[in-house]
């Protein structure tokens, strides 16, 4: 069996990233409100987000598994917003997570965010994986944010190493 090829990446390299969405979004004219973050992945981009471009972040949980910790072929909401007719209605949203690998999750939040009525939604990943997606990017998306687009490595993120020297060291070589 072929290894999946890992892909390793540094704090630095993400917040270069970053910076260079911010950049992209101010050029597009796209003047968020607010930031809903995918979590756990999505909130440490988010607050990178929030460095460049100052606004609230709201955050999501999703999962595939049920409360009785089935596993489950559909995203499952494990926290959602407390008050979304005050807080999406009418709102420019900035729906943000680190990667679109299926795209099932980040589908699935916007299929949800959608039902309370936002003036906009646009959608920011720090990494895209080239390869069949379960959802299409629906046609009411006018902006969609990428960092940058891989074919289908494993990526191994910085927020997940326990020696985060290591990681660098590793993602030079990779
Ligand atoms: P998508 O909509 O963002 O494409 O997510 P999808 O449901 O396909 O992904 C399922 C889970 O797998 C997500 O984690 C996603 O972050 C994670 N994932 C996919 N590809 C990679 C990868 O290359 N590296 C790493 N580290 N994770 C990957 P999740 O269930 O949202 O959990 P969490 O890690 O965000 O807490
Ligand atoms: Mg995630």
């Amino acid at each position: 069996m072929l290894l999946m090829e890992k892909l390793y990446i540094t704090y630095n390299q993400i917040h270069n990233t970053v910076k260079g969405l911010t950049e992209e979004i101010r050029e597009s004219g796209f003047d968020p409100d607010l930031m809903v973050a995918i979590g756990t992945g999505g909130f440490i981009p988010a607050r990178m987000v929030k460095t460049f471009i100052n606004m609230p972040i709201i955050t999501v949980g999703i999962a595939y598994y049920d409360l009785d910790d089935n596993q489950m072929d559909h995203p499952v909401i494990t926290q959602w917003l407390d008050q979304p007719e005050k807080q999406i209605k009418g709102k420019k949203v900035l729906l943000v997570d680190e990667v679109d690998d299926t795209r099932a999750t980040i589908g699935f939040c916007l299929d949800e965010l959608m039902k309370h009525e936002p003036a906009e939604i646009a959608v920011l990943v720090i990494h895209n994986k080239n390869k069949a997606k379960k959802h299409e990017i629906p046609s009411y998306i006018k902006h969609y944010f990428v960092g940058k687009n891989f074919e289908d490595p494993w990526i191994c993120y910085p927020w997940d190493a326990e020696d985060t020297e290591e990681q660098d060291r590793l993602a030079l070589q990779s």
